[in-house]
């Protein structure tokens, strides 16, 4: 599903990622672990297309966003990243929009699809998620956990082939870690695959199917923390 070769990125003098390889299969769940400062965020911005790579190759679902180092133009690189969904720390929701309208703001702007669709979609995935109730509610009269889940259902909204998760249990209290890996698992179960990046080593255990390490911008498969 997603195929990273020879990836390199540097910020002016700091070589960031050194050359990353990495193959994520259909329905796979592989998760990133690491010092701070390795280069995991910026791996993740890379292939959700936010930063661009100095060299290498990424390639999603047969769709390049870059090859050799070379990106493509603006509507195949659009058309590789809308298969790629990105789940922040901070779950960078819309304080001003309700939950439904967080999930329908993409959809209707990026896939074209009509108030209807989108809605319909979206009460869909809300259910899913256990949100129903708080379809009309406003992000700051969320707790930490449903804000998350939020961010995860404006995400599955535009049906990526695969997610991304930065720490995505950074803010939650130990209770929710649990729940938060047995959504990613129930997802991957049906065919997405997933992203994930995160210091907390009992989710990584929790919810891997495969664990790579990352140190110094340089990635490798397995556990060696
Ligand atoms: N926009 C930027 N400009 C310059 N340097 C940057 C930029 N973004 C990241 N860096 C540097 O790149 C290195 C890797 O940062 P990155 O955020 O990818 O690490 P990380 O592995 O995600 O760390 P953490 O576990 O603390 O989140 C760091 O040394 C950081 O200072
Ligand atoms: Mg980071």
């Amino acid at each position: 599903m997603l195929k990273i070769q020879g990836l390199k990125k540097n910020f002016g003098k700091l070589e960031v990622l050194k050359g990353i390889d990495l193959e994520i299969k259909s329905g796979e769940i592989a998760v990133i672990v690491g010092p701070s400062g390795g280069g995991k965020t910026t791996l993740l911005r890379c292939v959700n297309g936010l930063e661009f790579c100095d060299a290498g190759s990424m390639e999603i679902d047969n769709k390049f966003l870059c090859e050799n180092g070379v990106y493509k133009g603006k509507e195949e690189f659009n058309e590789a990243r809308r298969e790629i969904g990105l789940v922040f720390q901070n779950f960078n929701l819309f304080p001003h929009m309700s939950v439904l309208e967080n999930l329908i703001e993409a959809p209707k702007r990026v896939l074209k699809q009509s108030e209807e669709n989108a809605k319909k979609n979206a009460k869909e995935i809300l259910g899913f998620l256990g949100l129903s109730d708080k379809i009309n509610n406003y992000p700051y009269e969320l707790s930490g956990g449903q804000k998350q889940r939020v961010a995860i259902g404006r995400a599955l909204a535009l049906n990526p082939k695969l997610m991304c998760f930065d720490e995505p249990t950074s803010a939650l209290d130990p209770g929710l870690t649990g729940e938060v890996a047995t959504l990613i698992r129930s997802l991957a179960k049906d065919g997405m695959s997933m992203l994930i990046i995160t210091h907390d080593m009992s989710f990584a255990e929790k919810v891997a199917d495969k664990i790579y390490s990352m140190k110094d911008g340089i990635l490798e498969e397995g556990n060696i923390f």
